[in-house]
């Protein structure tokens, strides 16, 4: 297959395009806007492959997206691009409203309109995969009981929101006009070129940096976090095996409090990076409680069952070795890492957390 990746410069799409070069034979067009958290540098080698091309494109541009289309003939669509922080969205949510919900409407029609142009084998074949979250499912307020694909949507945040829009853009773009569409909804990712405004990337920098670490509320919240390459290869599954017009959810099984995630965090660099920075004297002494944020999900678990039972897909990382392997790679790629955290960036942590960032 010609999979047309939206959002390849991202965190997920960059590791999805880095395993389809390496670890298939399908060819792939990255189509991104490069907004500050698309960074080229995060597809490594795969930038080389002749079974790779790039198109600096934005998908509210319909006529640009029409040229996409034509110039490539994709056999499927993996739809990546979105703004993607929570924090954001709260302090801003017009863009995440342009680019996930309009831009999702507008790479629909683009899509459409190149669907109904193909015949044959090829029309049978074309896919559209819409790559969600688990957040559209709003949040479980106890230890019990987890998302499934039948739990009603109730998203809380302008991001959630705004991804829950696209998802029921894209099933009435599949019920109306018979555009063959996959869905996933998948729970938190973590692991290597993971921009560093989320929750496990800023931790590693900042205690290495000897900053604050900057825990929301009492920290009690849980995430079920998943290795971005399992995501990857569940993702590669899906498009390949699943049945049109069905959701896939995909979680790792591993649920934690957001305050043991930074305390194991902290436990690794102990090990991994003993030279504490100065006036250091243990990285969990750096733990600071900060205002919450608001509307804050109180715990996401993932029933990855049916993913699992149809397509075979299982996650290879335990939470264990995908951290140990993630905050190594923190440790080891000063390159990446100052290149995304340059001024815009440093706004960023500046508006978000003030005197703890
Ligand atoms: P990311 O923020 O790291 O990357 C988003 C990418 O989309 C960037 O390369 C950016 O340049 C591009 N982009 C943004 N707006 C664009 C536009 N208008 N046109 C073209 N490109 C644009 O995001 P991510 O964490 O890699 O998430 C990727 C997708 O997976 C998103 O749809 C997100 O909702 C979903 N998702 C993320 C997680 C997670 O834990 N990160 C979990 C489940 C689902
Ligand atoms: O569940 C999937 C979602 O996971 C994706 O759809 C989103 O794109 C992705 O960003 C992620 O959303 P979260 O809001 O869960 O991730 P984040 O890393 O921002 O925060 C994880 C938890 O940590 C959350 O409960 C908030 C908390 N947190 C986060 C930051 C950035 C802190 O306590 N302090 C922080 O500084």
């Amino acid at each position: 297959m010609k999979i047309l990746v939206t959002g390849g410069a991202g965190f997920i799409g960059s590791a999805v395009i880095r395993h389809l070069v390496s670890d298939t034979g399908h060819a792939v067009v990255n189509v991104d806007k490069l907004t500050y958290a698309g960074n080229l540098a995060s597809l490594g080698a795969a930038i080389e492959s002749e079974r790779y091309a790039f198109e600096q494109v934005d998908i509210c541009d319909a006529d640009a997206l029409r040229g996409v289309f034509e110039r490539h003939q994709p056999d499927a669509v993996m739809h990546l691009a979105a703004e993607s922080h929570v924090d954001r969205s709260i302090h801003g949510p017009a863009d995440f409203i342009q680019t996930n919900l309009v831009g999702t409407g507008v790479l629909l029609e683009a899509a459409r309109a190149y669907f109904e142009s193909l015949s044959g084998t090829r029309r049978e074949g074309f896919r559209f995969h819409h790559v969600s979250t688990d957040e559209v499912y709003g949040d479980l307020d106890g230890p019990e009981g987890l998302f499934t694909e039948q739990t009603p949507y109730a998203p809380s945040s302008p991001y959630s929101a705004s991804k829950a829009g696209s998802d029921h853009l894209v099933r009435a773009w599949h019920r109306t006009f018979g555009l063959p569409v996959l869905v996933t909804n998948c729970s938190n990712n973590y692991g290597p070129y993971h921009f560093p405004e989320k929750l496990i990337p800023l931790m590693i920098l900042n205690a290495r940096a000897g900053k604050p670490l900057p825990v929301y509320g009492d920290g009690s919240q849980v995430r079920d976090w998943l290795y971005v390459e399992d995501h990857a290869r569940a993702l590669v599954t899906v498009i390949e095996s699943g049945r049109v017009g069905e959701t896939y959810n995909i979680g790792g099984h591993n649920e934690h409090r957001n305050l043991e995630v930074v305390e194991r965090i902290c436990a690794l660099l102990e090990e991994l990076a003993p030279r504490h920075p100065e006036g250091v004297t243990r990285y969990a002494d750096l733990i600071t409680y900060v205002k919450d944020r608001p509307g804050h999900d109180v715990r996401y678990a993932i029933d990855a069952g049916k993913v699992e039972r149809e397509l075979g897909w299982r996650p290879r990382e335990t939470f264990e070795s995908g951290l140990r392997k993630t905050v190594q790679w923190y440790l080891d790629n000063h390159a990446w890492i100052e290149g995304v955290t340059s001024g815009t960036y440093r706004d960023w942590t500046a508006k978000q957390y003030g005197k703890h960032g």
